[in-house]
């Protein structure tokens, strides 16, 4: 039990899981090709949702296809190198095109042939409070994270960006200006849940693709939280109980915006909330709660 768990390890200044350090020659030079569809967030952000939904769409909403494999199959983990249960770089090598795969990444880390090719990206975040509490129910079943500790002591890491792919503010920020320059659509988990449909249509237009009614309303069904935490091609039951165990805290824990309200002591959120205005204040990117 809990072979992964081992402390993380610092590649530029960014805290990762000591295998991707270990490997980070091989994700440093991942050959990404021109029709690669890159998915980008920090941790806990709406990843898997967004993935199904792209290979729902990239299937023209036919679920059964989207039935072939599981989601960490059908869109690879680019960086997630574990030996002996996992390799994205060496996945996504015998991967025909057109590619859909995931990334953790800050900016400043991503392998260079992405920005080369100028690859499409669809970057998803979430409101900070709701990531640092689904990252710490992530930490306990997932077991490649080191042990989270306390709550509290969890969200002193999570502030101090001392947990895996590093700062939030860093890296919600650091997509968002990258964004002028590439062709990143940048989404919000919370416009998502409250308006699905609207956020579909424009990834359809950033991808430059029709669907009919019918097939936009079938994505909408298979992607909602219900029916995903139901499939067992999405929720990721189908790892072993070493990599995940859904005992602790299924992956598929609640799918809410405003989670945060029922962990949050009043002391954590007014400290929490000083310190985020004085590292976000140099942005112009604002979430729905600050608006
Ligand atoms: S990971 O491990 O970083 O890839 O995790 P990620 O997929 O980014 O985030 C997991 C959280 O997303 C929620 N989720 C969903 N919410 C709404 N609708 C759908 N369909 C959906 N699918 C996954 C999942 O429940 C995790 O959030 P929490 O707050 O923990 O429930």
């Amino acid at each position: 039990p809990d072979v992964f768990r081992r402390e993380l390890v610092d590649v530029q200044g960014i805290p990762l899981f000591w295998s991707i350090a270990e490997h980070w020659a091989q994700v440093a030079s991942f050959e990404a090709q021109p029709d690669d569809l890159l998915i980008s967030t920090y941790p806990k952000s709406g990843t898997t949702w967004i993935s199904e939904i792209l290979d729902l769409i990239y299937n023209n909403g036919d679920a059964e296809k989207c039935q072939r494999d599981a989601i960490y199959k059908r869109v690879p983990f680019m960086e997630l190198i574990i030996p002996g249960f996992s390799n994205g770089v060496e996945q996504l090598k015998n991967m025909p095109s057109p590619r859909l795969m995931k990334t953790h990444l800050p900016v400043q880390l991503l392998p260079s042939s992405f920005w080369k090719y100028n690859c499409k990206m669809i970057y998803m975040a979430r409101n900070a409070k709701d990531v640092a509490v689904s990252y710490y129910y992530f930490h306990q079943m997932a077991k490649m994270h080191p042990e989270p500790g306390t709550w509290e002591e969890f969200l002193d890491k999570f502030v101090a960006g001392k947990v895996s792919f590093g700062s939030w503010y860093d890296h919600v920020k650091g997509w968002w200006e990258k964004r002028k320059d590439y062709r990143i659509l940048y989404l919000f988990y919370e416009d998502m849940k409250e308006d699905p449909k609207s956020e579909i249509q424009k990834l359809l237009q950033f991808l430059e693709k029709d669907l009919s009614e019918e097939a936009v309303n079938k994505i909408l069904y298979h992607s909602s939280f219900n029916v995903m935490k139901q499939n067992p091609h999405a929720n990721y039951t189908t790892l072993t109980k070493e990599e995940m165990d859904h005992s602790v805290s299924p992956f598929m824990r609640k799918g809410i915006s405003g989670d945060w309200k029922n962990q949050f002591t009043v002391a954590q959120y007014e400290r929490f909330e000083k310190d985020y205005e004085e590292k976000m204040k140099n942005s112009t990117l604002k979430f729905r709660s600050e608006i």
